[in-house]
Protein backbone atom coordinates (compact mmCIF):
# COMPACT_ATOMS: atom_id res chain seq x y z
CA UNK A 1 0.00 0.00 0.00
CA UNK A 2 1.34 3.36 -0.88
CA UNK A 3 0.32 6.67 1.07
CA UNK A 4 -1.48 9.23 -1.53
CA UNK A 5 -4.17 11.83 -0.56
CA UNK A 6 -5.91 10.84 -3.66
CA UNK A 7 -9.98 10.52 -3.10
CA UNK A 8 -10.82 6.69 -2.19
CA UNK A 9 -14.03 5.60 -2.06
CA UNK A 10 -14.00 2.39 0.55
CA UNK A 11 -18.08 0.49 -0.06
CA UNK A 12 -19.19 -0.79 2.93
CA UNK A 13 -19.96 -4.56 2.62
CA UNK A 14 -22.66 -3.50 5.56
CA UNK A 15 -24.87 -2.75 2.74
CA UNK A 16 -24.66 -6.15 0.68
CA UNK A 17 -26.19 -9.17 0.59
CA UNK A 18 -24.96 -11.04 3.58
CA UNK A 19 -25.60 -14.60 1.66
CA UNK A 20 -23.26 -13.65 -1.00
CA UNK A 21 -20.13 -11.84 0.15
CA UNK A 22 -17.68 -13.12 -2.10
CA UNK A 23 -19.57 -11.84 -5.26
CA UNK A 24 -20.69 -8.83 -3.86
CA UNK A 25 -16.56 -8.06 -3.12
CA UNK A 26 -15.92 -8.86 -6.67
CA UNK A 27 -18.78 -6.45 -7.89
CA UNK A 28 -17.86 -3.57 -5.91
CA UNK A 29 -14.02 -3.79 -7.10
CA UNK A 30 -15.33 -4.59 -10.31
CA UNK A 31 -17.09 -1.21 -10.38
CA UNK A 32 -14.74 0.95 -9.17
CA UNK A 33 -14.56 0.87 -5.30
CA UNK A 34 -10.59 1.60 -4.24
CA UNK A 35 -10.98 -0.09 -0.83
CA UNK A 36 -13.26 -2.79 0.55
CA UNK A 37 -14.82 -1.46 3.71
CA UNK A 38 -15.42 -4.09 6.39
CA UNK A 39 -17.51 -3.20 9.53
CA UNK A 40 -17.11 -5.75 12.60
CA UNK A 41 -19.43 -5.63 15.47
CA UNK A 42 -19.76 -7.20 18.83
CA UNK A 43 -23.14 -6.54 19.88
CA UNK A 44 -20.88 -4.44 23.17
CA UNK A 45 -19.35 -1.76 22.10
CA UNK A 46 -21.84 -1.25 19.64
CA UNK A 47 -25.88 -2.25 19.57
CA UNK A 48 -25.52 -4.68 16.47
CA UNK A 49 -23.58 -7.86 15.48
CA UNK A 50 -22.17 -8.81 12.25
CA UNK A 51 -18.97 -10.97 11.63
CA UNK A 52 -15.61 -12.10 12.83
CA UNK A 53 -12.30 -13.36 12.30
CA UNK A 54 -13.41 -16.21 10.48
CA UNK A 55 -16.11 -14.53 8.60
CA UNK A 56 -13.38 -11.66 7.56
CA UNK A 57 -10.68 -14.54 6.49
CA UNK A 58 -13.09 -16.08 3.95
CA UNK A 59 -13.72 -12.54 2.63
CA UNK A 60 -9.96 -12.12 2.54
CA UNK A 61 -10.26 -14.41 -0.78
CA UNK A 62 -12.20 -12.15 -2.67
CA UNK A 63 -10.18 -8.88 -1.94
CA UNK A 64 -7.73 -7.45 -4.52
CA UNK A 65 -7.65 -4.19 -3.46
CA UNK A 66 -7.37 -2.96 0.17
CA UNK A 67 -9.10 -4.97 3.12
CA UNK A 68 -9.88 -2.46 5.59
CA UNK A 69 -11.25 -3.82 8.77
CA UNK A 70 -13.23 -1.72 11.11
CA UNK A 71 -13.45 -2.74 14.55
CA UNK A 72 -16.51 -1.81 16.45
CA UNK A 73 -15.56 -4.10 19.61
CA UNK A 74 -14.36 -3.61 22.99
CA UNK A 75 -12.00 -5.11 24.26
CA UNK A 76 -9.63 -5.29 20.79
CA UNK A 77 -6.32 -6.36 21.97
CA UNK A 78 -7.16 -9.98 22.15
CA UNK A 79 -8.38 -10.19 18.97
CA UNK A 80 -5.67 -8.36 16.87
CA UNK A 81 -3.94 -11.20 15.90
CA UNK A 82 -6.85 -12.99 14.58
CA UNK A 83 -7.64 -10.12 12.53
CA UNK A 84 -3.71 -10.02 11.21
CA UNK A 85 -4.23 -13.63 10.26
CA UNK A 86 -7.61 -13.16 8.73
CA UNK A 87 -5.59 -11.01 6.01
CA UNK A 88 -6.74 -7.28 7.31
CA UNK A 89 -4.95 -4.80 5.32
CA UNK A 90 -5.99 -1.83 7.94
CA UNK A 91 -7.26 -2.71 11.07
CA UNK A 92 -8.99 0.54 12.74
CA UNK A 93 -9.87 0.69 16.50
CA UNK A 94 -11.74 3.04 18.64
CA UNK A 95 -10.44 5.41 20.86
CA UNK A 96 -13.41 4.83 22.82
CA UNK A 97 -13.04 1.24 22.87
CA UNK A 98 -10.56 0.95 25.64
CA UNK A 99 -7.91 2.89 28.00
CA UNK A 100 -4.46 1.60 26.25
CA UNK A 101 -5.33 2.83 22.33
CA UNK A 102 -1.45 3.70 22.27
CA UNK A 103 -0.83 0.14 23.08
CA UNK A 104 -3.00 -1.26 20.75
CA UNK A 105 -2.22 0.68 18.04
CA UNK A 106 1.65 0.04 18.57
CA UNK A 107 0.15 -4.27 18.20
CA UNK A 108 -1.48 -3.16 15.50
CA UNK A 109 1.62 -2.54 13.47
CA UNK A 110 3.75 -5.42 15.30
CA UNK A 111 1.26 -7.65 13.85
CA UNK A 112 2.37 -6.03 10.19
CA UNK A 113 -1.13 -4.09 9.55
CA UNK A 114 -1.42 -0.43 8.90
CA UNK A 115 -3.38 0.89 11.55
CA UNK A 116 -6.19 2.84 12.38
CA UNK A 117 -7.97 4.85 15.45
CA UNK A 118 -11.82 5.61 14.48
CA UNK A 119 -13.50 8.57 16.90
CA UNK A 120 -17.37 8.45 17.76
CA UNK A 121 -19.26 11.94 16.84
CA UNK A 122 -19.03 12.75 20.49
CA UNK A 123 -15.53 12.61 20.82
CA UNK A 124 -13.18 15.36 20.09
CA UNK A 125 -10.32 15.45 17.88
CA UNK A 126 -7.66 16.20 20.30
CA UNK A 127 -8.25 12.58 21.73
CA UNK A 128 -6.12 10.96 18.98
CA UNK A 129 -3.74 14.42 19.07
CA UNK A 130 -0.76 11.88 20.52
CA UNK A 131 -1.33 9.13 19.15
CA UNK A 132 -1.40 10.13 15.21
CA UNK A 133 2.50 9.46 15.25
CA UNK A 134 1.70 5.79 15.61
CA UNK A 135 -1.67 5.63 13.05
CA UNK A 136 -1.72 5.33 9.33
CA UNK A 137 -5.15 6.38 9.12
CA UNK A 138 -7.62 8.43 11.62
CA UNK A 139 -11.71 7.10 10.50
CA UNK A 140 -14.48 10.07 11.78
CA UNK A 141 -17.22 8.94 12.27
CA UNK A 142 -20.29 10.88 10.77
CA UNK A 143 -22.64 8.57 12.53
CA UNK A 144 -23.34 6.87 15.59
CA UNK A 145 -21.31 3.38 14.80
CA UNK A 146 -23.83 0.68 14.70
CA UNK A 147 -26.31 0.96 11.90
CA UNK A 148 -25.98 2.04 7.83
CA UNK A 149 -28.54 4.00 6.41
CA UNK A 150 -28.17 6.76 9.55
CA UNK A 151 -27.87 10.68 8.48
CA UNK A 152 -24.66 12.39 8.10
CA UNK A 153 -23.67 14.42 11.20
CA UNK A 154 -21.76 17.28 9.76
CA UNK A 155 -18.44 17.39 11.59
CA UNK A 156 -16.16 19.03 9.29
CA UNK A 157 -15.38 21.32 11.52
CA UNK A 158 -13.65 18.74 13.52
CA UNK A 159 -12.07 17.00 10.03
CA UNK A 160 -10.24 20.40 9.43
CA UNK A 161 -8.81 20.19 13.19
CA UNK A 162 -7.48 16.75 12.71
CA UNK A 163 -6.62 17.45 8.76
CA UNK A 164 -4.40 20.60 10.91
CA UNK A 165 -2.96 18.25 14.01
CA UNK A 166 -1.83 15.65 10.67
CA UNK A 167 0.18 17.89 9.10
CA UNK A 168 2.44 16.35 6.68
CA UNK A 169 2.55 12.86 8.33
CA UNK A 170 1.64 10.03 6.36
CA UNK A 171 -1.85 9.37 7.99
CA UNK A 172 -5.47 8.99 5.91
CA UNK A 173 -8.54 11.01 7.21
CA UNK A 174 -11.34 8.42 6.41
CA UNK A 175 -15.21 9.33 7.05
CA UNK A 176 -17.64 7.03 8.17
CA UNK A 177 -21.56 7.21 8.40
CA UNK A 178 -24.25 9.15 5.31
CA UNK A 179 -21.60 9.78 2.62
CA UNK A 180 -23.18 9.84 -0.59
CA UNK A 181 -23.12 12.82 -3.65
CA UNK A 182 -24.00 15.55 -1.21
CA UNK A 183 -21.57 15.28 2.09
CA UNK A 184 -18.65 13.81 -0.40
CA UNK A 185 -17.67 17.62 -0.98
CA UNK A 186 -18.51 18.38 2.10
CA UNK A 187 -15.55 16.24 3.62
CA UNK A 188 -13.13 16.07 1.45
CA UNK A 189 -13.04 19.82 1.09
CA UNK A 190 -12.35 19.77 5.25
CA UNK A 191 -9.63 17.42 4.29
CA UNK A 192 -10.59 13.68 4.34
CA UNK A 193 -9.24 11.23 1.71
CA UNK A 194 -10.58 8.02 1.83
CA UNK A 195 -14.66 7.99 1.62
CA UNK A 196 -16.77 4.99 3.28
CA UNK A 197 -19.94 4.67 1.72
CA UNK A 198 -22.45 1.72 2.72
CA UNK A 199 -26.15 2.68 1.35
CA UNK A 200 -25.10 5.36 -0.97
CA UNK A 201 -22.84 2.71 -3.23
CA UNK A 202 -25.53 -0.41 -3.07
CA UNK A 203 -28.61 1.56 -2.97
CA UNK A 204 -30.82 0.48 -6.25
CA UNK A 205 -28.24 -2.45 -7.52
CA UNK A 206 -27.29 -5.84 -7.08
CA UNK A 207 -24.63 -8.35 -7.81
CA UNK A 208 -27.04 -9.16 -11.07
CA UNK A 209 -27.57 -5.77 -11.64
CA UNK A 210 -24.00 -4.70 -10.08
CA UNK A 211 -23.41 -1.54 -12.89
CA UNK A 212 -26.21 0.29 -10.29
CA UNK A 213 -22.54 -0.14 -7.82
CA UNK A 214 -20.42 1.46 -10.47
CA UNK A 215 -22.54 4.62 -11.59
CA UNK A 216 -22.94 4.81 -7.49
CA UNK A 217 -19.31 4.60 -6.74
CA UNK A 218 -19.12 7.03 -9.85
CA UNK A 219 -21.11 9.27 -8.69
CA UNK A 220 -19.82 10.08 -4.79
CA UNK A 221 -16.27 10.26 -6.55
CA UNK A 222 -17.21 13.13 -9.36
CA UNK A 223 -19.12 15.06 -6.39
CA UNK A 224 -16.27 14.32 -3.91
CA UNK A 225 -13.75 15.76 -6.78
CA UNK A 226 -16.10 18.61 -7.89
C1 LIG B 1 -21.57 2.22 10.69
C2 LIG B 1 -20.49 1.61 9.85
C3 LIG B 1 -20.44 2.16 8.48
C4 LIG B 1 -21.70 1.96 7.68
C5 LIG B 1 -21.88 3.15 6.80
O1 LIG B 1 -21.42 1.83 12.00
O2 LIG B 1 -19.21 1.81 10.43
O3 LIG B 1 -19.30 1.70 7.77
O4 LIG B 1 -21.69 0.82 6.87
O5 LIG B 1 -23.11 3.05 6.18
P1 LIG B 1 -23.76 4.27 5.40
O6 LIG B 1 -22.81 4.68 4.33
O7 LIG B 1 -25.02 3.69 4.89
O8 LIG B 1 -23.97 5.39 6.41
ZN1 LIG C 1 -17.33 1.39 9.22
Amino acid sequence: MTFDRRVKIAPSILSADFADFGREIRAIEDQGGDWVHVDVMDGHFVPNLTFGPPAVKAFRRHVTTVMDVHLMIAPVDPYIDAYAEAGADILTAHVEAGPHTHRTLQAIRAAGMKAGVALNPGTPAEAVEHLLDLADLVCVMTVNPGFGGQSFLDLTGKIRRLREMIGDRAVHIEIDGGVDTRTAPLVVGAGADVLVAGSAVFRGGSVDNAHVYGENIRAIRAAAEG
